[in-house]
């Protein structure tokens, strides 16, 4: 099977197993299969979050379980259950069309449902972790359904216990989300404080704010049907106060924001620009020039030249900053 169409980066790359998961039962199938039940798996959402620089051995689980429903409607919170092979911004959508405020902030961000807690996607202010309520899912192994809470997913910043513990463990078949009542605005954030400023609109309702933050990404990140990319690259690196001054010593226009416990957040997107990287190539795979921090496939790019260049990339900015700056996507090869 080729996968070149299922990985938002377009990059060519075959596995020789993939299984189509509609529902929880197609795991089970697959768990007691004779031969694919105990070969290792690759779980496959939207592919929006993976570079693949080598073909997949392990059996790809495609998953496809379909499912928009409100579980409950409460005074303190409306509480929805989406299938994990939803459309993450579908979903969004849907919540606003409804009438429930709570995901605007996370409008227009690619890949699935199911995905979305395994690096606990955040955007404009809002991560998952604030608006989780519970996922299902089946282990791999015994084939058991399972369900864990917001406690046991243990978010962190783009990370999860599916990153650690549960890595390639269990799939993840549905996602409950918490918006809460009364609704209450997320607009903290840089480009949306701008937005406000251009419209003249103090107090803007979810779907003013979910059309901001739709613009904002359509004018800075590339679209994955056009260009070839799987979001940011690189985690913004924290570092302690004394890391943080060294920096500002080497650069006084760093970009930084202050975390609650005294550490510091550094724009990775800049620390790349600064090192001259926007519009730069290797081979195929390139810089975006509107936003360093995300990477493109310009055509026919491979994996190997993605990885070559994010290495370069982590290279030049260990060499004039002394950040290694950690990858974000999934990386295979
Ligand atoms: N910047 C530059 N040059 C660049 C890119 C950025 O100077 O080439 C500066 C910007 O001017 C800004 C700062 O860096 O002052 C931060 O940039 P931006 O607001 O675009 O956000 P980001 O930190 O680069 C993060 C997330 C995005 C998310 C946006 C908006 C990570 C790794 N990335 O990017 O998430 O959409 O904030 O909240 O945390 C993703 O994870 O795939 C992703 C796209």
């Amino acid at each position: 099977v080729n996968l070149r169409a299922w990985n938002t980066f377009g990059l060519p790359a075959t596995a020789q197993t993939l299984v189509h998961i509609e529902e929880e039962a197609d795991v089970r199938r697959v768990v007691d299969h004779p031969e694919f039940g105990r070969a290792p798996k690759f779980i496959l959402g939207g592919g929006s979050n993976i570079v693949l620089a080598r073909d997949v051995t392990a059996c790809v689980l495609k998953i496809e379980i379909p499912g928009l429903r409100v579980v409950e409607e409460r005074d303190d919170a409306v509480i929805v259950e989406a299938g994990a092979g939803e459309s993450w911004h579908r979903l969004v959508a849907w919540t606003i069309e409804q009438g429930f405020g709570g995901l605007e902030n996370l409008a227009l961000i690619p890949g699935t449902v199911g995905a979305a807690p395994v690096q606990n996607i955040g955007a404009y202010g809002l991560e998952l972790a604030d608006r989780f309520d519970s996922l299902d899912g089946v282990d791999l192994v015994t084939g058991r359904g399972f369900t864990l809470d917001r406690r046991l997913c243990r978010f962190g910043y783009r990370d999860s216990v599916f990153k650690h513990e549960l890595a390639g463990k269990g799939v993840i078949t549905r996602v409950r989300l918490r918006l809460p009542r009364p609704w209450q605005p997320v607009l903290g954030y840089l480009d949306l404080q701008r937005k406000m400023e251009e419209t003249g609109i103090a107090q803007p309702d979810a779907r003013q704010i979910f059309d901001w933050v739709c613009a904002v990404r359509r004018a800075k990140l590339p679209d994955p049907a056009v260009i070839g990319n799987a979001g940011s690259f690189f985690k913004n690196p924290v570092v302690t106060p004394e890391q943080c001054r060294d920096i500002i010593a080497r650069d006084p226009h760093v970009v930084h924001y202050p975390m609650d416990d005294g550490s510091f957040k550094l724009a990775a997107g800049w620390l790349i620009d600064a090192c001259g990287w926007k519009g730069k190539s290797v081979g195929g795979a390139g810089v975006y020039e509107k936003q360093a921090l995300v990477l493109v496939n310009r055509g026919e790019a491979r994996g190997a030249e993605v990885l070559t260049l994010a290495r370069a990339i982590q290279e030049s900015v260990y060499g004039r900053f002394g950040i290694r700056l950690e990858s974000e996507p999934i990386l295979l090869g």
